[in-house]
């Protein structure tokens, strides 16, 4: 295997938060860089080292390991008073970024009135609404796409940043009116550079940066936010958030090219979730529901929201897989199906008139009217909770799991059966073998 492809995506399969911060983490170690690509924070991940647990939504999540360079790619929107938050938690937890962190000079910036203006949308959008994290993604990349964006570089030219700013506020201040009390553009302007001082070192090109790391052979991990099914293009539109976070983002978002990567792996819970509003078929609102949320914690990591739960969506995860080009999947959570009687899995869908569904549907009208098709699986009583290797697995979790790989049509790499980096093992045989 040449270094280069060792280069891995880590990207999401379902509707978020499957445990990619957890995986990201784990394969650090053996990262020379870890590259956040698109979102912002409204991504919120998660690493458990000891029993001790750090939430990271714009850091990328190669953090806890000194020896990773930490690259924030120009896909990526950023909002300096949380992301300077965020640095904060870590040094008080003994960790440093200066000195092996790049962000790239064309990420955009989150600004006050690109939250004003996504809350305002939310607050009157009645039935509508999105339920988005309310953190201001939508409008950022909005201002982006209208050439009126904001972006690291121009922190460097503080002559013209008001003029910079003023476009993208004016028109947000003309139609919120007196509705949303927006601070002066001058209050705007001097807390960003207040906010910028001390991260205008880490300003640069990390293109130049990751082709030179590339051209050297030096392995990089790419960290993908949000997931599939909320891609702007490929997810449930309207209801995703406003990036690519499929594969394709992650060309676009660090300026690589398709020869940089090596594998995909693939993540997804052994159930689903989904926190916002939207399409989701396998969605269970009945007792079931409410116990994979309390056993799995289901609360957004961002927001606090109770996610919605139901069991394992093999066709979503299947168009994911197709999307993305997965090589193999990370099954995570499966310790939170630990005492079940029985578990489902959902292995395609009816339509309205009961015939059986091959694609999903494109427009969300059409999602509304699709019956889930479940195969019951029988659960285990020996719980999964922390077990490290194969011959551990109960044998009913065995068949489940290779139903799951089957219907998804990707082999699993790794398992999952804990948040802490100790609770989960390598798949006998998979790429991913010498990586952990
Ligand atoms: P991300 O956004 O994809 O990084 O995922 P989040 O961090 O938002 O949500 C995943 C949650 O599940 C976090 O609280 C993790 O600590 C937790 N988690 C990850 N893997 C496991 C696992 O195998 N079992 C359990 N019980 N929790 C896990
Ligand atoms: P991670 O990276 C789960 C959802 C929101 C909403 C929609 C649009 O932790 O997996 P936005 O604020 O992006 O405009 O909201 O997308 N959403 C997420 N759901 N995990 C995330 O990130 C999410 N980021 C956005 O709940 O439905
Ligand atoms: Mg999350």
């Amino acid at each position: 295997m040449t270094d280069r492809s060792r280069n891995l995506a880590i990207l999401g399969l379902q509707w978020g938060d499957e445990g990619k911060g957890k995986l990201v983490d784990l394969l650090s170690a053996r990262f020379r860089h870890v590259v956040r690509f698109q979102g912002g924070n409204n991504a919120g991940h998660t690493v458990v080292v000891d029993g001790q647990s750090i939430a990271l939504h714009q850091v990328p999540s190669g953090a806890l390991h000194p020896e990773c360079f930490l690259v924030v790619g120009s896909g990526v929107l950023l909002n300096l008073e949380v992301f300077r938050q965020e640095l904060d938690l870590l040094t008080q937890r003994g960790v440093s970024v200066f000195g092996r962190m790049l962000i790239s000079e064309k990420a955009h910036l989150i600004l006050p009135h690109h939250i004003a203006l996504d809350q305002w949308r939310e607050g009157s959008a009645g039935t509508n609404k999105i339920g988005t994290t309310g953190r201001g993604i939508g409008p950022a990349y909005e201002m982006k796409a209208a050439r009126m964006g904001v972006r690291m570089g121009d922190l460097k030219h503080p002559e013209t940043l008001i003029e910079r700013i003023s476009t993208g506020y004016e028109e947000v201040r003309i139609l919120l009116g007196s509705a949303a009390p927006l601070p002066s553009i001058e209050t705007i302007t001097a807390q960003l550079m207040d906010y910028a001082k001390p991260l205008l070192s880490l300003i640069g090109d990390t293109q130049t940066h990751l082709w030179n790391a590339n051209a050297k052979g030096e392995p990089i991990l790419f960290e993908g936010a949000q997931a599939t099914l909320l891609d702007i293009d490929h997810g449930t539109y309207p209801f995703v958030t406003s990036s690519n976070c499929s594969i394709g983002g992650l060309f676009a978002g660090t300026g690589l090219s398709h020869k940089a990567l090596g594998h995909v792996l693939g993540v997804a819970k052994a159930y689903t979730t989904r926190v916002g509003a939207g399409p989701m078929p396998s969605e269970l609102l009945d007792a079931t529901g409410d116990r994979l949320r309390s056993v799995g914690r289901e609360f957004g990591t961002t927001t606090g929201r109770p996610r919605r739960c139901g069991w394992f969506d093999a066709p979503i995860t299947r168009h994911a897989v197709r999307t993305n080009g997965v090589d193999g999947l990370g099954v995570m959570k499966l310790d939170v199906l630990d005492g079940f009687d029985e578990i489902g899995l959902v292995v395609g869908y009816r339509d309205g008139m009961g015939g059986r569904v091959s694609q999903l549907p494109s427009c969300a009208q059409d999602w509304l009217e699709l019956q889930p098709e479940i195969k019951m699986f029988k659960g285990w009583s020996q719980p999964t909770r922390g077990v490290r290797n194969f011959d551990q697995l109960p044998a009913e979790a065995r068949s489940y799991l290779a139903a799951l790989s089957d219907a998804a049509e990707a082999p699993i790499a790794y398992l999952s059966t804990g948040p802490d980096r100790e609770e989960g093992f390598v798949w006998p045989e998979h790429f991913l073998t010498g990586l952990i």
